[in-house]
């Protein structure tokens, strides 16, 4: 339907009249079209981001339905988000305007983009934004603040200067993260808590839109600076507790992800598994924001210990000490078993059996370190093993063993 409309405007004739909204056909129209003077630029360019939307439609809402209508401007984006949208017939000042991006594909996820993202068309003509945070400033606006004193207040709510709303997330991440994992964590938290209180009768974008203007609401009451979890508590919808949670995480995984080694491609990564996990909500129509928080977490934990696990089995034998001096001055050469994995768990069985588990009370080095499960079945008062060795799960102790048994 919207890439129809597309063709529609595209494809519209130049010399179209469309009285409504466009300027009127020259031959003295009818009144109030008499001082038509063409805008001072006929194009309004710009950026739609989330991550950058590619193939996004792009339309200048003229009369304000948040609909993309038949004559109002309208276009595609480019691979990087861009638009350029031809406003020369547009018979009134734009200044004011929304600019409204729908649709497209996510390209820091490959997901389909299913927002809707606005702004206001300001006097820069070319290079403004539309994103999560213009969102928010256009939400401002419509409850009656100029977008100067919108952009003030969201910048001020979030503890960020309006310069930051203004610069272009993705181009920026290197140096300024918060601005990037700021507006996708909004995003996110908008869309899924639309989705989670969503109305009968009402599109995916009005319950969107809802939300946005129910923050917004919420920012001109924010006296302090607020983090987007904790802007995203105080709406009055169900699950508000549980999109915070789901904020902050997005926050602190992506911040993680752009801090390490990876850096922005390690982001995506983390930010396409964000995006799996709601796109399998909006697939079964069953959203759970605490739900959507854990995984993301669990998924940010699980590869940080998969790492930490990969680097005391590689590096673990060359760092290790092979030379022990015991106390009686006698010198030992151990060989460090390859797999270290129970290591540190075993350390604790060197401070009575000996460095290594050799020169200590029995050797339990080799075969007879499984005899240690022994104890388990032993009363805890019968043995300073049993009471040790319960001290342990069973796998803790097989862990000990296989390390033992090298
Ligand atoms: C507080 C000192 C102490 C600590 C710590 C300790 N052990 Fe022992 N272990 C002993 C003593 C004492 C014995 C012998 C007494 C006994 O058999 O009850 C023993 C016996 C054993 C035996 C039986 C050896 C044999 O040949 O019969 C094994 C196997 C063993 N320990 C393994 C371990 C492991 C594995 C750990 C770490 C999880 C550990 N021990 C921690 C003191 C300790």
């Amino acid at each position: 339907m919207r890439s129809l409309l597309h063709r529609m405007v595209a494809g519209w004739p130049a010399a179209t009249c469309l009285t409504l909204l466009l300027a009127a056909c020259g031959g003295g129209g009818g009144g109030g079209s008499t001082t038509n003077a063409a805008p001072a630029s006929a194009t309004l360019s710009g950026t739609a981001v989330d991550g950058y939307l590619k193939g996004a439609t792009v339309f200048l809402d003229v009369n304000g339905n948040g609909l993309a209508d038949a004559g109002e401007p309208s276009t595609l984006t480019d691979d990087t988000g861009r638009y350029a949208l031809d406003v020369s017939a547009v018979a009134r000042p734009v200044n004011g305007l929304r600019i409204v991006a729908t649709g497209g594909v996510d390209t820091d996820t490959g997901y389909a983009f299913t927002g809707k993202l606005s702004s206001r068309a300001d006097d820069a003509t070319n290079g403004q934004l539309v994103s999560p945070l213009t969102s928010l400033v256009d939400a401002l606006v419509s409850q009656g603040l100029s977008v100067a004193a919108a952009r003030d207040k969201v910048a001020q709510a979030l503890g960020m200067t309006a310069a930051d709303l203004s610069t272009d997330p993705v181009a920026a991440v290197a140096s300024q993260p918060a601005i990037y994992t700021r507006q996708i964590a909004l995003q996110r938290a908008v869309q899924l808590l639309a989705s989670a209180n969503s109305r009968e009768n009402e599109s995916a974008h009005e319950a969107q839109e809802r939300i946005y203007r129910a923050l917004a609401r919420i920012v001109l009451a924010q006296n302090t600076p607020a983090t987007v979890g904790e802007l995203v508590a105080k709406l009055s919808e169900s699950q508000s507790a549980s999109g915070r949670e789901l904020a902050d995480t997005i926050e602190s995984t992506i911040d993680t992800a752009l801090r390490s080694p990876g850096g922005h491609a390690s982001a995506k990564a983390t930010l396409q598994a964000m995006d799996q996990i709601r796109n399998e909500m909006e697939n079964a129509q069953h959203y759970d924001l605490k739900q959507a928080a854990r995984r993301l977490d669990e998924r940010g934990k699980g590869s940080a210990y998969t790492k930490l696990a990969d680097r005391s089995d590689k590096a673990g034998q060359a760092d290790a000490i092979n030379t022990v001096t015991r106390s009686t001055g006698t010198t030992t050469t151990l060989t460090q078993p390859a797999n270290t994995k129970g290591r540190l768990l075993a350390s604790n069985c060197f401070q009575c059996h000996g460095t290594g588990g050799v020169g200590g009370f029995d050797r339990i080095r080799g075969g007879d370190a499984s005899e240690v499960k022994e104890f388990l079945r032993k009363p805890a008062g019968s043995g300073i093993m049993a009471a040790h060795a319960q001290g342990y799960t069973s796998s803790q102790l097989d862990l000990i063993i296989a390390y033992l048994k090298q």
